[in-house]
């Protein structure tokens, strides 16, 4: 692609086709932001608090406790389990093990029946701290050995690694598994296998599975999976591509980031079973699946005959923390944010280098504005323009609504993203190092979320953070309505009343008209900080 054909010079009036509509639509997004907007009531006293989040909020002071109260006991998890789950909570023991010589009793799996519970009153397990010891091998040298969970909670996913005989029957979403070493307990786990566990109208669109656990290949075929009909060689990855898939801030939050997290470890040699069959996400990931895995998607829902392997993932990694979007926490994984960048450079051929001296010197720095065609739009994109130009940056102008990869072409060939907040700003993942976000918030309270969605996550990529708010009169709400009308006067109380609201008026009805004299010192910060780099 030649640099002319990423420039613009004036903004396009971009047809938007009904399928890109509902690839980029912020009905998703939206959706989404429910739960994490009706969170601002901690932050913002003036808005009403919806009852799914009050829940939410009590299971999260429960995890902040369960982290503080539980540093490095397996016993402390064993009895916040049942403390803050009831006694529906079950727990799986090994009481002995086979083939490892330690007879201390660890925690393998906490096993819960009712889904409800695994949903909303999770409990954290934070990896480093659980089940791993010092155990001495039979033949007296002495050697590490990490007993690692069968199943793990974290604040926003759970996942269970299931070595031995494992057998998957799609039609009735079972995975049953014979397992090498002796346990008590329930044996039943009951999750869905996407990375957004406590958003309900997410969750609610991600199949239920049941994994089932068994002593031995016996119990196995008296529950009717006697028969492998399809026998792998390569561990498999059970996931969901349902949730809010096909919004773009979500397919990398939720499926993309803890996809990598969870099979790059594999080399390509893992079978991937997507339950919620999604094609189209799969088209439109295709560089990122076709190098986690090298074998073709399986779509598991309607598959009648069993799968047999010898080693599946049932659910994603994903960050430890519940408020962590797109990021990675690397005493979590063996891999960090920076792997996962360099993954995608690699993935979609970008370039490496971070912003560079010569680069700049050789030509002039370049500003990507992200249009938007439908709503929180930039009403003078070109006055925008004119100003960046002014300033000595070159100006691309784009929608983030072609596909992935020649998208990340043009955000990579940019110094500086530009943009209202929303979902195509998790383009920033293509951002080269030392790359500036500028991040626009139009009135009515969306601070919390630009932090949470972009500020924070755009800190761990190693790229620099610029946000500009802007006043009543740059949005279109007070052409609108009238500079004097409460949603424009008093945001805070028109918010109050809930989401619907906050919704319809201002994320859909709103646009930005930025006051170029007011933002030229942001677009000068922008700049400088780019030349900063260079010296
Ligand atoms: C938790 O459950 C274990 C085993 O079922 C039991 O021994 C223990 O007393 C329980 N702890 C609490 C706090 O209920
Ligand atoms: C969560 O736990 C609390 C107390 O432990 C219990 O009262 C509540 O019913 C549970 N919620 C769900 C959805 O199970
Ligand atoms: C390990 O497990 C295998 C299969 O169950 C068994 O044949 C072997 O004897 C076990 N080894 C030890 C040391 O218990
Ligand atoms: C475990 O991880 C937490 C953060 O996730 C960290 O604060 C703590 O130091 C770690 N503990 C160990 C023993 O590594
Ligand atoms: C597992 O838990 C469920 C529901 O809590 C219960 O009905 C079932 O009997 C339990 N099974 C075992 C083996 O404890
Ligand atoms: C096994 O299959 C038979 C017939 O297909 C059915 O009657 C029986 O209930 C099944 N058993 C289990 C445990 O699913
Ligand atoms: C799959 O493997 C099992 C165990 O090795 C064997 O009994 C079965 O016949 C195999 N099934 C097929 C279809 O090859
Ligand atoms: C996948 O990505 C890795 C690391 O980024 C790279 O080394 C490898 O060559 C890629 N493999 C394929 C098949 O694209
Ligand atoms: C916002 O701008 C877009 C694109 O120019 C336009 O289609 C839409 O009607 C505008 N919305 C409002 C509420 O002004």
């Amino acid at each position: 692609m030649t640099e002319k054909d990423l420039l613009f010079d004036t903004i396009l009036a971009r047809s938007f086709s009904k399928n890109e509509q509902k690839r980029l639509g912020y009905g998703a997004f939206i959706a989404s932001l429910l739960f994490v907007f009706t969170l601002c009531t901690v932050f913002k006293p003036y808005l009403s608090p919806l009852p799914i989040v009050e829940l939410q909020l009590s299971v999260d002071a429960g995890l902040r406790m369960l982290r503080i109260t539980d540093q490095q006991k397996p016993e402390a998890l064993i009895s916040i389990n049942n403390a803050t789950s009831g006694d529906s909570e079950k727990l799986i023991v090994p009481t002995n093990q086979n083939n490892i010589t330690s007879n201390e009793n660890t925690q393998s799996l906490i096993s819960s029946e009712d889904h409800d519970l695994s949903v909303c009153n999770d409990t954290s397990l934070p990896k480093n701290t659980t089940f791993s010891k010092e155990q001495v091998i039979s033949d007296g040298d002495k050697m590490e050995e990490k007993m690692k969970p069968i199943c793990t909670k974290l604040a926003r996913t759970e996942f269970c690694e299931l070595n031995g005989d494992v057998r998957i029957h799609g039609k009735s979403a079972t995975v049953m598994a014979a397992i090498t070493f002796a346990f008590s307990g329930n044996s039943t786990w009951r999750m869905r296998p996407y990375a957004r566990k406590g958003d309900v109208a997410a969750m609610n669109r991600v199949r239920e599975w049941t994994v089932k656990l068994a002593q031995n290949a016996d119990q196995l075929e008296n529950a009717n999976f006697s028969r492998c009909v399809r026998n792998h060689s390569v561990p498999a990855m059970l996931f969901s591509l349902g949730g809010y898939s096909m919004n773009n801030f979500h397919d990398f939050t939720d499926i993309v980031i803890p996809l990598y997290m969870t099979a790059r470890r594999f080399n390509g040699e893992v079978q991937f079973l997507v339950t919620n069959k999604h094609p189209s996400w799969v088209n439109k990931f295709k560089e990122i699946v076709s190098n986690l895995s090298n074998y073709e998607v399986i779509y598991i829902d309607e598959e009648d005959e069993t799968h047999c392997f010898s080693s599946v993932t049932v659910g994603l990694n994903r960050h430890p923390e519940y408020f962590k979007e797109l990021t990675i926490d690397p005493s979590n994984s063996e891999y960090s944010m920076s792997d996962f960048r360099k993954f995608l450079r690699d993935a979609y051929s970008l370039r490496n280098a971070a912003v560079a001296t010569r680069q700049i010197r050789r030509r002039r720095p370049r500003i990507l504005i992200l249009s938007r065609s439908r709503s929180r739009a930039f009403v003078n994109a070109g006055e925008i323009a004119k100003a960046a130009r002014r300033i000595g940056f070159k100006v691309v102008v784009a929608e983030a609504n072609t596909g992935v990869a020649s998208f990340a072409q043009i955000v990579n060939s940019c110094e500086v993203m530009l943009g209202v907040h929303g979902a195509g700003l998790t383009n920033m993942v293509f951002l080269p190092e030392n790359a500036v976000v500028v991040q626009i918030l139009p009135i009515g309270g969306f601070e919390w979320l630009a932090k949470t969605d972009f500020e924070d996550p755009s800190k761990g990529m190693n790229l620099r953070y610029l946000e500009y708010k802007i006043e009543a009169e740059e949005s279109s709400l007070a052409k609108k309505y009238g500079r004097d009308h409460e949603i424009v006067r008093d945001p805070p109380a028109v918010v109050k009343r809930g989401w619907e609201t906050f919704k319809s008026v201002y994320l859909v009805q709103q646009n930005v008209s930025v006051d170029i004299n007011r933002f030229k010192p942001v677009l000068v910060k922008a700049f400088e900080l780019l030349e900063r780099q260079s010296v």
